[in-house]
């Protein structure tokens, strides 16, 4: 574990999450509850079975179970009541801010009307202990004009969406396959974002940046194996939404002591972490950093980085970032005066 008090800091640190896919906080428990709620037959015969069931090759294994889970949510109070979950338990975290991802496809394809998965969503960030908006992604296992249709579908929703996200099975479905919605996403005002080099290739991020012309990458941790690319990502500061417990669950790294998030530090990266699904992966905020830092040689002035990239790559108005900012720094001064007052009594 880090010491006790990197650890305090680490909990108790202003933060924003920007990489929270909301289907993926729905938790075993919830996911009962709704199901006997709807009438919805699950495979599973107990809770217990199916956290047993949570073990993974590979994404596309995870992603099978996520989208067999996400077929309880039928109503509008049942999309209500998992933000609603997620927005508590992302407090108690100290996350300030969130950036939501939703994949209305995995609803719309059963039925489930659009406004239904909005309203509900949305109607929870209202209503939450937390700052919180929506970002719609995009199956890439699906075609584009499919991902066209779905943007339709959510126009008369503009309002209630701050931007669009690219998501599913990386391997095979290139960004450049979604050229064409991000572009019409791009008119529309929309911020962008993709999920890039995974599992998938260094070049799905160059592509993801040239031809969907996205903001930041969400992991983007395979970026290192192109040395051209990674000091771009440096000189540009696009940020990477890095998911540490996701990515030992997911096999891109064997454990956790392999996790390249340092060397992407060190790289002069601006790196964010996040919880990806938490309720698959093991965690939620502090459990992503907590795990990091305890495999990883990674100190205060890391934390405060990490934490400091979140806000700076938020999707929040600029006097809103500055606030946050502005308290989050004051946190870090305290604790490195508490620091240096400890350092100099023990020496002394
Ligand atoms: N959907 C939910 N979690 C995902 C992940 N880690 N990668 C791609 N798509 C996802
Ligand atoms: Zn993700």
């Amino acid at each position: 574990m880090p010491n006790e008090q990197l650890q305090n800091i680490l909990q108790q640190m202003p933060k924003a999450e920007l990489h929270i896919h909301i289907e993926g906080s729905l938790e075993p428990e919830l996911i009962f509850e709704l199901a006997q709620r709807n009438g919805v037959a699950l495979a599973y015969k107990s809770v217990e079975s199916l956290r047993n069931a949570y073990a993974f090759d590979n994404l596309q294994s995870f992603l099978d179970i996520y989208y067999a889970g996400a077929s309880v949510l039928l109503t509008e109070q049942d999309f209500y009541d998992m933000t609603a979950a997620y927005l508590r338990r992302a407090a108690l975290d100290n996350v300030r801010h969130a950036e939501i991802f939703f994949d209305p496809q995995t609803h719309t394809a059963r039925g489930v009307p659009m406004h239904t998965v909005v309203d509900g969503i949305w109607r929870a960030c209202q209503d939450g202990p937390i700052s919180a908006s929506l970002i719609m992604c995009f199956l890439r296992h699906l075609s584009e004009d499919e991902a066209l249709a779905t943007l339709e579908e959510a126009l008369p929703l503009r309002g209630k969406i701050i931007g669009v996200g690219l998501d599913s099975s990386e391997l095979g479905h290139p960004p450049e396959k979604f050229a064409r919605v991000f572009e019409r996403c791009r008119q529309l005002g929309l911020h962008l974002v993709a999920h890039a080099g995974e599992e998938g290739p260094p070049a799905y991020i160059e592509t993801a940046l040239d031809l969907l012309n996205v903001e930041r990458i969400d992991h983007g941790v395979r970026c290192l194996e192109d040395p051209v690319l990674t000091k771009r990502l440096a000189r540009e500061q696009i940020a990477l939404t890095v998911c540490p417990l996701s990515n030992v669950k997911l096999r891109v790294f064997d454990h956790m002591g392999q996790h390249n998030l340092l060397d992407l530090l060190d790289a002069g990266l601006a790196v964010t972490i996040n919880s990806d699904d938490p309720a698959y992966f093991g965690g939620y905020m502090n459990a992503n950093f907590l795990a990091a830092f305890e495999a990883l040689p990674l100190g205060l002035s890391h934390a405060h980085r990490l934490a400091r990239n979140s806000f700076t790559a938020s999707f929040l108005e600029p006097e809103a970032k500055r606030d946050f900012l502005a308290e989050l720094d004051a946190v870090f001064a305290t604790a490195t005066a508490t620091a240096t007052a400890t350092a100099t009594a023990t020496v002394g």
